[in-house]
């Protein structure tokens, strides 16, 4: 049905709330990168919402880019496989990059593109991320940005899909079991 709302077991963070936190994320960014151009890069599709909303936050020069990459090619959530289907469309050499993602989930994602990234020869590469679960994490990931910490729960909303739906959801929400049983 399209009554997605209905869909939600629990919401975990109103619009609200998203955007008090990103506000405070973003306050904290424009002081650490005084003087310094920040070029932002999100990782398509889920950073989408986080990327709007933090870039317009803070109150500076930024430039936006982005990447898409698949999760761990087919089979598991967990083989650490990454392949880039999109790649960056700046050279990023001698530029302070701050990735902007959604959530940390396992780490296998962002350890891999910070990794990447850090091969390219940047002045800088940092993580903002609006959801982080440390619970799930398998691989250290140094991030200096976190909006939340939440459980291992199955979370959609605010550019969190489960099967491509619910990205658009306003807020943030554990999904009632119903759907994926
Ligand atoms: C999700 C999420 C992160 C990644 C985190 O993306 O947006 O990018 O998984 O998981 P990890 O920490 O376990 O690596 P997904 O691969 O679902 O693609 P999407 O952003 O297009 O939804
Ligand atoms: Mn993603
Ligand atoms: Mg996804």
């Amino acid at each position: 049905h399209v009554e997605s709302d209905l869909d939600l077991e629990q919401t975990l963070y109103t619009e609200d709330q998203i955007r008090d936190r990103l506000r405070e994320m973003a306050v904290r960014i424009e002081s650490d990168y005084a003087g310094r151009e920040i070029l932002l890069v999100g990782v398509l599709k889920g950073a989408v919402m986080v990327m709007a909303d933090l870039a317009r936050a803070i109150d500076r020069h930024v430039e936006m880019d982005w990447m898409a990459i698949s999760s761990y090619g087919s089979g598991t959530k967990s083989s650490g496989v990454v392949r880039i289907l999109k790649d960056l469309d700046t050279d990023i050499a001698g530029r302070d990059v701050l990735i902007v993602e959604d959530i940390i989930d396992t780490g296998l994602t962002l350890s891999w593109l910070v990794a990447n990234l850090r091969s390219r020869g940047p002045a800088s590469v940092e993580i903002a991320t609006l959801l982080r679960k440390p619970d799930a994490l398998q691989m250290e990931v140094d991030v200096k940005y976190v909006g939340f910490d939440i459980p291992n729960a199955f979370v959609v909303g605010y550019g969190l899909d489960y099967s491509e739906r619910y990205r658009n959801l306003r807020c943030i929400g554990t999904l009632a079991e119903h759907v994926y049983t």
